[in-house]
């Protein structure tokens, strides 16, 4: 079996990958919301298709058997202390929201370990309803209890309200995890108009995957799942349908990772790590961040 790959075909049949040889799925599907998958943008929206086939506006039917016959694949290939993470969203179609549980239904010979809630503050703003800001994501492991798990590579700095005085303890991040989206000035954001950030995607291979081991993400779009497992010295495969992403994750790959750096000896780091409803709380009582 050929690693460090992407192929340019559907992963319904993922033919290319061995049985159980792969330690981690990430990936976030097509969301049949009609995207623009375009890859020219004008005020950030999607205007030209340069040879974009993929239609995001599938019958429901059609597309939810895609997923399955997708995840059914990933199954196959994902060793027995393996795990499928899928990042996902509510749709928001003719007036009622439509929540992706529906899904679950395709893992029920898997173990859901957890439902995160990944939370960020951009997006469009809505007036009858309040503005959506959080997507899931799905954490499913193929085992009961022996899968990989690396809580000590991704714990985070519990809050602390003297960082002058004491030093953070580190603490589990929880299920509710605040990463923002790829805005427009970020170094790592392309042209493709569902990238989802590096440092999502980071925490989770760093927790459920170990250094060798291979990474697969069946919808790979920019490159984003192969991009994080080259860095963090995990073996990866992709698939995805359209050459034009292809191209756009092979260039990505051979471009250095510029992540945001926090520096050590800022006090305020630790703002970073607090939720929102807590930095409110705490600029309420003791002032601006900055
Ligand atoms: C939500 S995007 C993934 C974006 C990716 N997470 C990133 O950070 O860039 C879904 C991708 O699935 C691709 N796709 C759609 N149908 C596919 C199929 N049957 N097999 C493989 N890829 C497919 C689309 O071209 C699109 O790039």
């Amino acid at each position: 079996m050929e690693i460090d790959k992407i192929y340019c075909k559907s992963s319904e049949e993922m033919r290319e990958v061995d049985d159980e040889s792969v330690s981690l799925v990430v990936t976030s599907p097509p969301y049949n919301i009609n995207i623009n998958y375009g890859n020219k943008h004008v005020n950030g929206r999607a205007v030209e298709k340069k040879g974009i086939a993929y239609h995001d506006n599938r019958e429901e039917e059609e597309y939810r058997k895609l997923l399955e016959n997708v995840f059914n694949e990933c199954k196959r290939v994902l060793k027995k202390d393996g795990s499928i993470w899928v990042n996902i969203k509510n749709r928001f179609v003719n007036g009622v929201i439509i929540p992706p549980f529906w899904l679950l239904d395709f893992f029920s010979d898997m173990y859901l370990k957890n439902i995160i809630i990944w939370n960020f503050d951009w997006g469009g703003s809505t007036s009858k309803r309040f503005s959506p800001r959080y997507e899931y994501v799905f954490w499913f492991t193929k085992s009961k209890d022996n899968y990989i798990f690396n809580l000590d590579e991704v714990k985070v700095p519990a809050l602390n309200y003297r960082p002058d005085r004491f030093k953070s303890q580190m603490k589990n991040p929880s299920d509710v995890w605040y990463i923002q989206m790829v805005s427009g000035n970020y170094p790592e954001r392309t042209t493709h108009p569902a990238q989802y950030p590096e440092e999502l995607i980071e925490r989770i291979v760093k927790f459920a995957s170990n250094k060798g081991d291979v990474v697969l993400d069946p919808f790979i779009g920019s490159g984003t799942t192969a991009r994080i497992a080259k860095d963090l010295e995990r073996k990866y495969i992709g698939y995805d349908t359209e050459q034009e992403y292809v191209n756009m994750a092979e260039i990505r790959l051979k471009q250095p990772i510029q992540r945001k750096k926090k520096k050590s000896k800022d006090t305020r780091v630790y703002y970073w790590e607090m939720d929102n409803h807590t930095l409110g709380e705490f600029v309420k009582n003791n002032g601006r961040t900055r």
